[in-house]
């Protein structure tokens, strides 16, 4: 009665990776319980994701082919682009987020296009602006009702606005990574989406980790770009950034990222019997809310909603409520 937070379904966000190809549902080997999945079988995945009550999914591609300038992650036939056209029939309820970024989709897997003296870390921003800006369009086009840019690279949400504006594309929510730190916490991302860098790092656009004031600055410049919602990520190595950042900007929703590295973490202690998994998950999910998070992306979102809705008989209802 007395509880302050509340894990509620209505704050989750499902990460989903489509794969090109048919009938394909492979496990990732550091993410247990999360899979590579071809469209058809990502479309059952999301009719399973409306019915349990989860609002939204963000949407991840791995291409058909790689090449310099990323030119799927833009194409109007690209594997995510597809994969939204495909879910949107299909389970027209849920939010479509998705992710805009060129490393899945570069054969150096940098998130920008790096400059002509190919130096590492080096990126052309303003170049890779125009790229970004193109994939949004054509994510926007295919049936996404949010585009979240998680490049981190100066300008992107005023590219993106400005792009969407052109095209009378003007309903669309613009979620920023605003605060994405050069985190070891992305390692089995970057294995699930195959883009890990080929060169250099990403400490040149993404956030260093000691840095906390710097975050509010850049959700700052974000909202001024046109952000509708923000987010900081990862999640609990950053709650204080979390925090700082809903102190700040009270009305503006906010996300948190529980990446793939927490999420490994969790379930290799769960696998090991070191860590009661339920309890350690519904814990770290809580704590992020009570830091101020408004919504959480996390690969246990499904879990979650059966744990929460198992606690509780006369609670389910008001937890769950599947269609
Ligand atoms: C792409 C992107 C990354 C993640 C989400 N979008 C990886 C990165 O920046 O290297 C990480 C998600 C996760 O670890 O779960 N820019």
């Amino acid at each position: 009665m007395v509880r302050e937070t509340r894990l509620h379904v209505d704050g989750l966000i499902y990460p989903v990776f489509v794969v090109p190809g048919a009938d394909v549902h492979e496990e990732i080997p550091s993410m247990p319980g999360v899979f590579h999945q071809s469209i058809d079988r990502l479309v059952e995945d999301a009719r399973e994701v409306a019915d349990l009550g989860i609002p939204a999914m963000l949407l991840f591609g791995l291409p058909h082919a790689k090449d310099w300038e990323g030119s799927e992650a833009w194409a109007s036939d690209g594997i995510v682009q597809e994969a939204l056209r495909a879910i949107k029939h299909a389970a027209p309820s849920l939010v479509l987020i998705a992710d805009t970024c060129l490393c899945e989709y570069t054969s150096h897997g940098h998130c920008g296009i790096p400059g002509p003296d190919g130096q590492p870390g080096f990126i052309d921003n303003d170049r890779s602006l125009e790229l970004i800006a193109r994939a949004a369009v054509a994510q926007v086009e295919a049936g996404a009702d949010v585009v979240a840019p998680s490049d981190m690279l100066d300008g992107r949400v005023r590219a993106i606005r400005a792009a969407l504006d052109a095209r009378g594309l003007v309903d669309t929510v613009i979620l920023s990574y605003a605060a994405k730190y050069a985190s070891a916490f992305y390692g089995p991302f970057r294995e699930a989406a195959d883009s890990a860098p080929q060169f250099g790092d990403r400490r040149g656009y993404q956030m260093d980790p000691p840095n906390g004031r710097e975050a509010v600055r850049e959700v700052s410049y974000d909202l001024a770009e046109g952000a509708d919602m923000v987010m900081v990520k990862p999640a609990l190595p950053y709650l204080d950034v979390v925090h700082a950042v809903k102190t700040a900007y009270p009305d503006v929703p906010l996300a948190a990222y529980n990446v793939s590295g927490e999420y490994a973490m969790l379930k290799a202690a769960a696998a090991n019997g070191w860590l009661d998994e339920r309890r350690a998950v519904l814990e770290a999910l809580t704590s992020i809310a009570r830091a101020g998070a408004d919504m959480t992306i996390t690969y246990y979102a499904k879990d979650v909603v059966r744990w929460l809705s198992s606690e509780s008989h006369v609670a389910s209802d008001a937890v769950a409520s599947p269609r």
